[in-house]
């Protein structure tokens, strides 16, 4: 694989290859905990890919390290910019203020604990398109209501108006992809988006994901997933490529289904106990 050419600002420029994040080296440490020990991570446009490993293997760390809202100790991430058409890979680190908000415009993130805003369910979706996409209520309304539909939730408005307060668990995680499916990202990104939920729910998540990765219309960049998660039904639903982080490192990286059948004593039992929600095509 060639190496990323200098571009115009010190941005690189890669027109070969249709990569959506490119992560080199990325080292994070918090005091004396080494979180992330030298992570190199290729991702290509229209890819699904789950993250995975234990509780504190670093799975947020890497997302968040991926969305530039932390900073590598050492390491570079490089993300597609969608604003040129040849698909130009751009330096986290080298983009001013107005370039990260032009990068985040294409981008749409399910928070590990959905980061709602305490107002209504309007506001929650609105916020984002009036800063980012320079929308205005009028037009807002009917996008948040299709996207509401989209996700199985009320769409009238007296739910417009509700307080995010009152909403149950479920409601809000389906709140949170559907705000995230309002800015029509071509990069997705959920945080344990079935964790917490029942088994209904969690299936209508799995579904949501699913149908959200591949419902872009046909001339436009295809949509890139990435989820981290510990639900195994989702994995086997959406086949991704998994990365799996131990100790620091990727473990593994491969198809879902070599990571199904490793016999590696640190993946076997991993899997084994990844939860599983038993009652998928239930009713409901
Ligand atoms: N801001 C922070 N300050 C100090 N330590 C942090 C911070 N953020 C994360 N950590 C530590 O980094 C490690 C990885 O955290 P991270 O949230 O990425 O885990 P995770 O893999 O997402 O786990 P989970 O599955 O429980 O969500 C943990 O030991 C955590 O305590
Ligand atoms: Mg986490």
């Amino acid at each position: 694989m060639t190496e990323p050419a200098e571009g115009r600002n010190g941005h690189a420029i890669d027109t070969l290859h249709s990569l959506e994040f490119r992560i080199e080296g990325v080292h994070v440490a918090f005091g004396d905990n080494k979180v992330l020990r030298g992570i190199d991570l290729e991702i290509a446009s229209g890819e699904v890919i789950a993250i995975v490993g234990g509780s504190g293997s670093g799975k947020t760390v890497l997302l968040n390290t991926m969305l530039g809202l932390l900073t590598p100790d050492s390491g570079r991430v490089w993300v597609a910019d969608h604003a040129n058409a040849a698909g130009a890979l751009v330096s986290l680190d080298k983009l001013g203020e107005e370039d990260r908000d032009h990068l985040h415009s294409h981008w749409g993130v399910v928070f590990q604990r959905n980061a709602l805003f305490s107002g209504s369910v309007f506001e929650n979706i609105a916020l984002w398109l009036r800063e980012v996409r320079d929308l205005q209520n009028a037009d807002i309304r009917p996008l948040a209501r299709s996207v509401l539909e989209a996700v199985d939730l009320p769409s009238d408005d007296a739910f417009l108006e509700t307080s995010t307060g009152s909403l149950s668990g479920g409601m809000a995680k389906r709140l949170a992809v559907a705000r995230a499916l309002a800015m029509d990202p071509i990069v997705i990104f959920y945080d344990e988006p079935t964790s917490g939920l029942d088994p209904i729910s969690a299936a209508h998540i799995q579904d949501l994901i699913q149908t959200a990765h591949s419902d872009r219309g046909r001339g436009r960049p295809t949509r890139t997933s990435v989820i981290v998660t510990h639900d195994k039904d989702l994995l086997s639903r959406l086949e991704p490529r998994v990365i799996m982080l131990h100790e620091g490192h990727i473990l593994f990286d491969g198809p879902f289904a070599d990571f199904h059948a490793s016999d590696s004593p640190v993946i076997r039992p991993y899997f084994e106990l990844m939860p599983t929600y038993h009652l998928r095509g239930a009713p409901g």
